[in-house]
């Protein structure tokens, strides 16, 4: 792998600008302002991919944002490499909290990323990890080191619930037929600690709306004598955790599998430090639900967190007003064996039967998917620990996240191919948020890594 390394350290200036580029397109998939430069960015991509060797490359038009398809099949008889990612990216709002602006990419130097990070929406989620895999595979084609039959599926929904993902797979199966699928869209441990995603959580997202009177009222005048939307769902929100932190809706944790206590003991070995955790996000204490660690709190245990709440007057000053509406997006994370169908249906039940009478309430689901959990003795795992191995210099540790890609659990059942799970970024690489960033390390490590799990599933498998 010699050839390699060499071709990756001739390459690396010229690897970092074309990312840099890549970032500078606003591929915001949930806002169709953002279509045009949406279409740019998988234009991008496909040109990315032919420059690099892949044949066959398309530009896969869906009701939504298009799929970016291309392919190496250099040997009918070799196992096939399904690639997945994704080159739309979130909303990066809000955006005075940034402190450099989102699509002008920059490198800045932080605490965890001495060697410099690129700060810019979608630097770690996903553009920077799904362009390593582009890079990867240059440095394969231009190496001769291509061991594997390799295709591509990046997406531009992943953000917005990959409605349309499902139906280009179902419509796609031969082309996309595979013997494994590989994503880098998860995180690390830490870069010294290098570790492989073992499981996702599932997601059930609802939106509710709580009506009182049928305008908004003087609050003087109505205030003490009708329903007011926003202390009644407020109310309502609260009453859905105990004080134990457990979610009070029916039938929530019936399907919920126990992890065994030898899984626990090995899972909180993983190294994790309580103090740097509060202070990093600037906390005086955590709160969860009572008998878990945090690390079991976001993997292996199910939530219900409100993402947003409005209604009534949020202008400049005081108005008086009771309003007429309230609104909140509601999000419950989901562990195996939940359904997010299921849980939809539980939860409508529930906020239904605890509206009092003096409101009326509607519950809209948004996008939902399923949980995944990977196993460790796969030829696929066993794969991407060796490379792993082989580039960080250090065995990879097998870390459940409280992530969801729904898109896992599609590719098992309508491709029937397993994923493996192998990021590289870090949780506290603020994607999401403002000043997401992703180390110059971790994507160099990225692209070293990939090649070596090529070669090590192309031999065992
Ligand atoms: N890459 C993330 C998921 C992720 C992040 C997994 C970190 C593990 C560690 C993905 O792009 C994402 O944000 N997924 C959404 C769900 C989707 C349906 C919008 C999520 O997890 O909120
Ligand atoms: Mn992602
Ligand atoms: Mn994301």
């Amino acid at each position: 792998m010699q050839a390699l390394n060499t071709y990756l350290d001739t390459h690396k200036d010229r690897f970092l600008n074309e990312l840099l580029d890549l970032l500078r397109i606003p591929s915001v998939s949930a806002d169709s302002a953002f279509a045009k430069d949406v279409a740019r960015t998988a234009e991008f991509v496909r040109d990315a991919l032919v420059a690099a060797g892949a044949d066959n490359v398309e530009i896969c038009p869906t009701p939504g944002h298009p799929i970016v398809y291309g392919e190496k099949i250099v040997d009918e008889k070799l196992p096939t490499v399904l690639v997945y990612g994704h080159y739309d990216v979130q909303p990066p709002d809000p955006l005075d909290l940034w402190t450099s602006p989102p699509f002008e990419p920059v490198i800045k130097k932080t605490k965890l990323h001495p060697e410099g990070a690129i700060f810019a929406r979608g630097a770690c989620d996903d553009k920077g990890q799904m362009y390593m895999h582009i890079k990867a595979f240059e440095m394969m084609m231009k190496n001769d080191a291509l061991h594997c039959n390799v295709k591509f599926m990046i997406e531009g929904e992943e953000e917005v619930g990959s409605d349309n993902l499902g139906p280009f797979i179902e419509a796609n199966r031969e082309r996309l037929a595979a013997d494994v699928c590989l994503v880098s869209d998860t995180s690390i441990i830490a870069n010294d600690v290098p570790s492989i995603t073992t499981g996702l959580r599932g997601l059930s997202y609802v939106e509710v709306e709580v009506t009182g009177a049928d305008r908004d009222l003087h609050s003087g005048v109505y205030g003490g004598a009708v329903a007011n939307p926003i202390n009644v769902l407020s109310k309502m929100i609260a009453s859905m955790h105990d004080e134990n932190n457990h979610i009070t809706i029916p039938g929530f944790y019936d399907a919920v599998e126990t992890v065994s206590d030898a899984e626990r003991t090995e899972m909180n070995k993983a190294p994790f430090d309580l103090e740097y955790y509060k202070n990093d996000l600037k906390i005086n204490d955590i709160r969860g639900e009572k008998g878990y660690t945090t690390l079991e709190r976001t993997s292996i245990r199910p939530t219900l967190d409100v993402n947003g709440m409005w209604g009534g007057y949020i202008g400049e000053g005081a108005k008086t007003v009771l309003p007429s509406k309230a609104y909140a997006k509601i999000s419950m994370r989901l562990v195996p064996n939940q359904k997010d169908e299921e849980i939809t249906e539980l939860f409508r039940k529930h906020f239904e039967s605890i509206a009092p009478d003096s409101v009326t309430v509607k519950v809209t689901p948004h996008h939902g998917g399923l949980p995944a959990v990977t196993p460790t003795d796969s030829v696929e795992y066993k794969a991407a620990a060796k490379a792993m191995q082989e580039a960080f210099g250090k065995a990879p540790l097998p870390q459940r996240s409280g992530g969801s890609i729904p898109i896992v659990s599609l590719f098992e059942n309508i491709l029937n191919v397993k994923t493996v799970l192998m990021g590289f970024g870090l949780d506290s690489d603020n994607i999401h948020s403002p000043d997401e960033h992703y180390g110059v390390f971790n994507y160099y490590k990225g692209i070293e890594t990939i090649p070596h799990f090529f070669k090590y599933y192309a031999e065992m498998k």
